[in-house]
């Protein structure tokens, strides 16, 4: 069993790379932030909690195909293991496990308090499962992942992907393309492009979660770094790029302020409605599905198609 950690102890490689982070992030301009550093215990039950709003359609989506697919994708991909990047808390992959005969089960998350909790929620709806779970931050930790001991399926759910822009998202898919056995598969979940208020309500909801979600990132700086961002002095702000298709997620300072994070003996100046840029989230289309896969080295085999939501089966280009 993982230990159960609220905090990302001193000393470890994730808290030296929050540091690195933080530092680039916020002594450049204009400023920003990597989206994995929302996911702490509160920033995983918040991202929960998105999921079941009613702006947000992403996971009702892919569940759906997932319901109605699961059977075909298990079954193209002939898999007896399932890798899952990402996997957070696991809410769909039930759905896939359910159609593998003894499945054994990789989820490799950053936080571990997700990895925890997934393991306890899929024993119980798969009780043969045989959970290996890998703590590491997927930009950096492809070595971790064991080699396929049967036929892989290796997932990426949920579209994210589409926190990754155009270089990162091929070259985390290639790393872990290049960790696939020759008779392994791919499960890509990606997010459309749509009309642009269904996707500027779905990241900025009535009742406020994913504005507690972005402004959960500087909780966690504060209280790794030890750092006195003051959460109600920053505003949540989200809305669609057509030409890039994406949502760009940023906080806005709410008057000009001063902020130290005393771990890194840094001090930041904001002006006022300063931004930082704190998330991404591109939306695909056919062509830029294909291309991404591409780059990293993969090729289509099937399409699975929902309402406005897609899950890509890939394998390995040659
Ligand atoms: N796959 C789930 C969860 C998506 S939320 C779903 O479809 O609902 C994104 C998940 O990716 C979170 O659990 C977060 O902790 C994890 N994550 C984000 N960046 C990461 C990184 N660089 N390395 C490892 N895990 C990361
Ligand atoms: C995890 N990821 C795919 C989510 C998304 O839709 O980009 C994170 C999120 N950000 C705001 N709401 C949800």
């Amino acid at each position: 069993m993982l230990a159960c950690t609220a905090t990302v102890p001193q000393g470890s490689s994730i808290h030296s790379q929050l540091a690195e982070d933080v530092r680039r992030g916020l002594s450049a301009r204009p400023r920003s932030l990597p989206p994995k550093w929302f996911y702490d215990t509160r920033g995983s039950e918040l991202f929960d909690q998105i999921c079941e709003l009613p702006e947000y359609y992403l996971t009702r989506a892919e569940r759906a195909i997932l319901e109605r697919d699961a059977a075909a994708i298990v079954q193209e991909s002939g898999a007896h293991e399932l890798l899952e990047i990402g996997s957070g808390f696991a809410r769909k992959t039930g759905l896939l496990l359910q159609q593998m005969r003894s499945p054994r089960y990789l989820p490799f998350d950053i936080s571990t308090e997700a990895l925890e909790a997934s393991a306890r929620s899929l024993r119980a709806v798969v009780p043969s499962l045989i959970i290996d779970p890998i703590v590491g931050d997927f930009e950096h930790d492809v070595a971790r992942v064991p080699r396929s001991t049967a036929p892989r399926l290796w997932a990426f759910l949920g579209s994210t992907v589409g926190n990754l822009d155009e270089q990162q998202a091929p070259a985390v898919l290639g790393a872990f393309a290049r960790r696939m056995a020759p008779g392994d598969t791919f499960l890509l979940g990606v997010d459309l492009v749509k009309d642009v208020p269904t996707l500027e309500r779905a990241y900025d909801d009535a009742a406020g979660v994913t504005a507690l979600f972005n402004k959960n990132v500087l909780a966690v700086i504060n209280r790794q770094l030890d750092a006195d961002f003051d959460l109600d002095r920053f505003e949540h702000r989200a809305r669609y790029d057509v030409p890039l298709a994406r949502i760009e997620m940023h906080l806005e300072a709410r008057g000009a302020q001063r902020v130290r994070i005393r771990a890194l003996d840094l001090t930041v100046d904001f002006d006022d409605r300063e931004r930082i840029l704190t998330e991404i989230s591109r939306k695909f289309t056919r062509e830029t599905t294909e291309h991404t896969l591409r780059a990293a080295g993969l090729r289509v085999r099937r399409w699975f198609s929902g309402e406005g939501f897609a899950l890509v089966l890939s394998e390995l280009a040659s």
